[in-house]
Formats: structure tokens, sequence, C-alpha cells
């Protein structure tokens, strides 16, 4: 996402990708959702979230799903999320992550 001067605020990356969680469904991950850091709090996060889950939608995704950081999981709750799951550790860092889970309403 760019503001008003082209500048990248905001990031976010959406594709096709199984889960467990919805066998059989046609599900999208979501990916490296983050937003500027002087820009936090101020709706961008919304924005761009809004936006995945439209593209997603459009494409034909049944469900979105992604591996969210336990600090940011009241963001996507507060977008009808649900958090789903054990919570886990990242290998590399040890961030404590839990899988949020968003169903869409299928196209056909
Ligand atoms: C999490 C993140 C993407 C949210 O984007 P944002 O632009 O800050 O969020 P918004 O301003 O759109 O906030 C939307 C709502 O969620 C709330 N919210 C946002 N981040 C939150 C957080 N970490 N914890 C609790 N609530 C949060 C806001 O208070 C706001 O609530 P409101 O609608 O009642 O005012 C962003 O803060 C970020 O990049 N954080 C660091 C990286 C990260 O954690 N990424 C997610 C990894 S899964």
């Amino acid at each position: 996402m760019l503001d008003s001067e082209g500048r990248v605020v905001a990031v976010a990356t959406v594709s096709p990708a199984p889960t467990g969680l919805r066998p059989g469904a046609a599900a999208w991950r979501l990916r490296g959702m983050a937003v500027e850091p002087e820009l936090q709090g101020r709706g961008a996060g919304t924005l761009l979230l809004d936006a995945v889950v439209a593209r997603a939608g459009a494409a034909g995704a049944e469900v979105l799903w992604a591996d969210a950081r336990d600090s940011a999981l009241e963001f996507y709750r507060r977008r009808g999320w649900s958090v789903e799951g054990r919570g886990y550790l990242t290998p590399a860092t040890g961030i404590p992550h839990h899988t949020v889970v968003l169903g869409l309403r299928s196209r056909s």
C-alpha cells in the first residue's frame, strides 16, 4: 500500500495455500502483514486487510488464514477473524503465534 507520495507504508502477501483447519476448502494464506511503525494505529492496517479479503474473495477464496503474532491477535479479531488451535513459538525467533482464520462466502 502506498501513501499519497508513493511511499510504501504497508505490505501484505496473499496466495492460495491449503489449511488443515478447513480441509477441502479453497483456502488462501496471508503472510507478512505489516504497517510502517510510525503509521501504526491509524487505520492503514485495516484498509490493507480489507483489501486483501476483497482480493482473495474475488479470486474465489472460501477461507483466509494466517499465522499471527499474539501481539496482533486483537487486530484480527476486530475484523472478524477467529483465533484457532494451540499457540506456538516460532523456531527462529521464539515469538508467540496463533493461527487466525476468516471464512468468506464462496462465489459458487
Ligand atoms: C498489526 C498491524 C498490521 C495493524 O495495523 P495498524 O495500521 O496498526 O492497525 P489499525 O490502525 O488499522 O487498527 C485497527 C484496530 O485494531 C487495533 N489494533 C491494531 N494493532 C493492534 C495490536 N497490535 N493489538 C491490539 N489492537 C490492535 C487498533 O486499536 C484498532 O482498533 P479500533 O478500530 O477499535 O480503533 C500493525 O500494527 C503492525 O504492522 N504491527 C507490527 C507487525 C505485526 O505485528 N504484524 C502482524 C503480524 S501477524
